[in-house]
């Protein structure tokens, strides 16, 4: 098999940088991983590598619009073999249609192997339980070891989409405006101490801290990151605050804690999430 890889990913609040890591480690080859960010020009051409990874969260059943921009610049002299992966807070297949638009730009280029869709906990909308979180890490752990094994066979899978698979994509693509346009409502109130943690670390390189104040530009893309890890939980993400989550998962105490079960039993999920564990047992099971 192929023994360079890279794994291009989008990670606004370190869901599938998490993922991304778990492939690096269950693909055994030479892989390295590059942040998506508004610099993606000067990232490192796939043409240096047998194997190309391309990971990012889903959002609003499409993936954040710097993904497509990105997947849109890459170029190779040879076809290269190519996996994809998203996660997302629920395993609605629909989120499996994310990635319609950039299969299309990238079949020019790339064969694409086979694509896997990760549940992983929410950044918006209710913060999961520490048993939750456990649960979809365990599944995660499991879904990239068997993925990476048939990407490691160059095995092909067909795509499997929903049918109005274009529709409900193309109608959710509404997400990239309000992103842009909510870089105006977002707000930050008295608590902020002026760390500048959030200006520091945004992808889109979106805020100013002008006289030791986060100023938001108008390149936002949503991904959260800034509202989700400020330490003083002071930034207002506008229409959506009432969905807000703040403050990371701690991934190293929740695995590391006995008491916490590795999974829970399907008829004790919630509900919405049935279906997509449903099929990862049987998949699994067939493995
Ligand atoms: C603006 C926005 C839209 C989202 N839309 C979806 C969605 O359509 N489906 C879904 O399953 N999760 C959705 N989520 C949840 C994230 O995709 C999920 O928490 C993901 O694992 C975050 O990954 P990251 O930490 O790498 O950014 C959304 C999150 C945000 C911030
Ligand atoms: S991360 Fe929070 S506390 Fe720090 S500067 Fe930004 S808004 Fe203020
Ligand atoms: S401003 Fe916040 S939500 Fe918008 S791109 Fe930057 S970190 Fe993400």
């Amino acid at each position: 098999m192929d023994s360079r890889c890279i794994i291009y990913v989008f990670s606004g609040t370190g869901n599938t940088r998490l993922v991304a890591e778990r492939y690096r480690k269950e693909l055994q080859l030479d892989t390295e991983i590059m942040e998506i960010t508004s610099s993606y020009k000067s990232l490192p051409s796939p043409d240096y590598y047998d194997l190309v990874g391309i990971g990012y969260p889903v959002h609003a059943f499409n993936p954040p619009e710097i993904v497509v921009k990105f997947v849109k610049t890459l170029k190779v002299a040879t076809k290269k073999k190519l996996f994809i992966f998203h996660t997302g807070g629920e395993g609605l297949p629909f989120n499996d249609s994310s990635s319609i638009q950039i299969r299309r730009i990238l079949k020019k280029n790339f064969s694409i192997l086979s694509e896997r869709h990760y549940v992983m906990p929410y950044n918006m909308i209710y913060r999961h339980s520490d048993e939750m979180v456990r649960h979809m890490v365990t599944y995660m752990q499991k879904l990239v070891k068997v993925h990476a094994v048939a990407i490691r066979a160059e095995r092909f899978e067909r795509e499997q989409h929903m049918p109005l698979r274009h529709l409900i994509s193309s109608i959710f693509r509404i997400e990239w405006v309000y992103a842009q346009k909510q870089s105006r409502l977002m707000k930050v109130n008295k608590d902020c101490s002026s760390c500048g943690l959030c200006a520091r670390n945004c992808p889109m390189n979106n805020i100013r801290m002008v006289d030791g104040h986060p100023v938001f530009m108008k390149n936002c893309i949503l991904c959260v990151r800034c509202s989700f890890s400020c330490p003083e939980n002071a930034i207002s993400i506008g229409l959506l605050e009432g969905w807000k989550v703040n403050g990371p998962y701690d991934f190293k105490r929740i695995l590391s804690d006995e008491t916490i079960p590795e999974s829970i039993p399907l008829n004790e999920l919630p509900f919405l999430y049935r279906g997509y564990y449903r099929r990862l047992n049987k998949m699994l099971k067939e493995i």
